[in-house]
């Protein structure tokens, strides 16, 4: 395995705030953030979790994380949650927003509130957490950094997933938008776009057992495999590192190719075996006579 590709202490002056950082995704990004240095705030609804996971990187890291409960989609809670993590590290300069909700379903058997609850955590309680930071970093002149995680469909949309593609989309709408506004004052917005990294949260919603038994995830993929936590986090760690410091308003895809590949007219050519293409060829080749 590779392992991480910043140096030490690379995220030393850095203090960042990942939401959903209790499990997941955003539980490997705290850990390998923590190695480089940086001081970790993390926030999800489940106090359980998030004690949980402070507590074994503490053992592990030593005390640069805390974490308290915090549900996104609450502005009041988010400004907790800021003011919690500023009161032990001081001022906050990274925000990462991880924290989602999602699940396949035909969208004419959602209710209003399915609908809207994936829009409250995914799309809303970005705009709360970005719009509460941003409000501090314009005032006090803070050369923030702001870290979207969306996925794949933001730019292409997808069937069954619809409230969280409208939900990422605006995410990456906004992404580029503030890149723009808030670029004049020194914070940078940017976006990555996974295709699929194992969790527990995504796999026990999004592929159960029954479309596990229906369609092989991996052969979607041009290199065949999912992708690994650490491929993940050292994009993250870079673009929260001053490495990166001109690179603002860039969304950059980690999926292995999938998305490219489902959109080429032609890739499907995969499936004709090699013996398969001199016949081929010497048909197309026949074709100019006629
Ligand atoms: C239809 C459903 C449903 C389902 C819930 N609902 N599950 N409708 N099909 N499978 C409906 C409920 O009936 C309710 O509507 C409404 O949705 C809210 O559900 P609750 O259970 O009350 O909500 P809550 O407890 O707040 O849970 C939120 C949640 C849940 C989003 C539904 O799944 C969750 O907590 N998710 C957090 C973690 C997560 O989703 N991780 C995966 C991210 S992966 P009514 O009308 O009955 O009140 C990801 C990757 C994308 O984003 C890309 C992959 C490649
Ligand atoms: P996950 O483990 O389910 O993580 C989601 C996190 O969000 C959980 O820790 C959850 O904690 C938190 N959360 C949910 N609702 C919240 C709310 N209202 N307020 C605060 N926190 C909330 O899933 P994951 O796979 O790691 O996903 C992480 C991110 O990567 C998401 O943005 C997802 O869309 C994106 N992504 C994942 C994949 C993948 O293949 N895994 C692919 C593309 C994009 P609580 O339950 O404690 O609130």
């Amino acid at each position: 395995m590779v392992s991480g590709m910043l140096k030490e202490d690379s995220l030393k002056s850095k203090t960042i705030l990942i939401t959903g950082g209790g499990s997941g995704l955003g539980k490997s990004m705290a850990e390998y953030l923590l190695t480089l240095g940086a001081k970790i705030i993390i926030g999800s609804r489940n106090q359980e979790k998030i004690n949980k996971t402070v507590d074994e990187f503490t053992a592990l890291y030593g005390n640069n994380i805390i974490g308290t409960a915090c549900d996104v989609r609450h502005y009041d809670q988010v400004e907790k949650l800021i003011q919690f993590g500023e009161n032990q590290f001081g001022e906050i300069n990274g925000l990462i927003n991880n924290a989602a909700g999602n699940f396949i379903s035909p969208t004419e058997r959602l209710s209003a509130n399915a609908f809207s609850v994936i829009i409250d955590i995914v799309l809303k309680g970005t705009c709360n957490t970005t719009l509460a930071l941003g409000k501090k970093w314009l005032k006090n002149n803070t050369n923030g950094s702001i870290l979207n995680i969306v996925t794949t469909y933001a730019f292409t949309g997808s069937g069954y997933v619809v409230p969280s593609a409208v939900s990422k989309a605006g995410v990456l709408a906004m992404t580029k938008s503030l890149a723009v506004e808030w670029g004049k004052n020194g914070i940078r917005s940017n976006a990555i776009a996974p295709g699929p990294f194992p969790t527990k949260g995504a796999w026990d919603r999004l592929f159960p057992k029954e479309i596990q038994k229906l369609v092989d995830m991996k052969s979607r993929i041009p290199l065949n495999r999912f992708g690994e936590h650490h491929e993940l986090t050292n994009l993250v760690a870079y673009l929260m590192s001053d490495y990166s410091s001109f690179i603002n308003g860039e969304v950059i895809t980690i999926d292995g190719g999938e998305w490219l590949k489902s959109g080429g007219e032609f890739n499907w050519l995969d499936a004709v075996p090699n013996e398969m293409w001199d016949k081929i060829e010497e048909s197309i080749r026949g074709a100019k006579k006629s």
